[in-house]
């Protein structure tokens, strides 16, 4: 499936962010508004938003760097689930980064979602851990820029 990615408004990824990861409960997260923030929503061809996510730069826990960010609130619609959705998402993100000259991407990913994120060059650096409320996470992150493009 074709989806385009833009660079969107909080108030545009928050929908299918609750629906998806918050049982359609309050889904709003520090830093929302922060101008640093982006946000990113993939629509379809008749302007659906079928997938979001947030990028903000933040200090990676378990790894230094010059340049850290974090990926946050990635969900995709159910009903487009493995047609791609996801992929563009972490791709526009990566284009989007290389601009911003971040040099790692880090996240806290759902276990069940490792897997996506393995696929998208990401690599687990931390045992599993509980985050309440939502259940088991791994830390994992990708190198972006020059080091990221060697290792995709
Ligand atoms: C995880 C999620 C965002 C993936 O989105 P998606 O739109 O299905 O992703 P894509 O279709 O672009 O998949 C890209 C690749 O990853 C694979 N993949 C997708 N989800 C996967 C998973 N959970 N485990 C292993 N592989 C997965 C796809 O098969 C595809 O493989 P390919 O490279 O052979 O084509 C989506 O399943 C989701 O919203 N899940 C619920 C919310 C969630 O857990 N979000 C992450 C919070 S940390």
């Amino acid at each position: 499936m074709t989806v385009t990615v833009e660079e969107v408004g909080v108030d545009v990824v928050l929908p299918l962010r609750s629906a998806v990861l918050r049982d359609g409960g309050p889904a709003a997260m520090p830093g929302d508004d922060d101008p640093a923030t982006v946000h990113l929503a993939a629509r379809t061809a008749d302007g659906r938003v079928v997938g979001v996510v947030r990028l903000s730069p933040a200090p990676c826990p378990w790894q230094p760097a010059r340049a850290p960010w974090q990926l946050r609130g990635m969900a995709t619609d159910p009903a487009v689930r493995g047609t791609g959705a996801g992929r563009a998402l972490v791709a526009a993100g990566r284009e989007l980064l290389a601009a911003r000259d971040a040099d790692l991407l880090w996240c806290d990913a759902r276990v069940p979602a490792a897997g996506f994120y393995e696929r998208m060059g990401f690599r687990v650096v931390t045992a599993p851990f509980d985050v309440a409320g939502i259940g088991p996470h791994v830390g994992m992150l990708t190198p972006l820029g020059a080091g990221g493009r060697r290792s995709s």
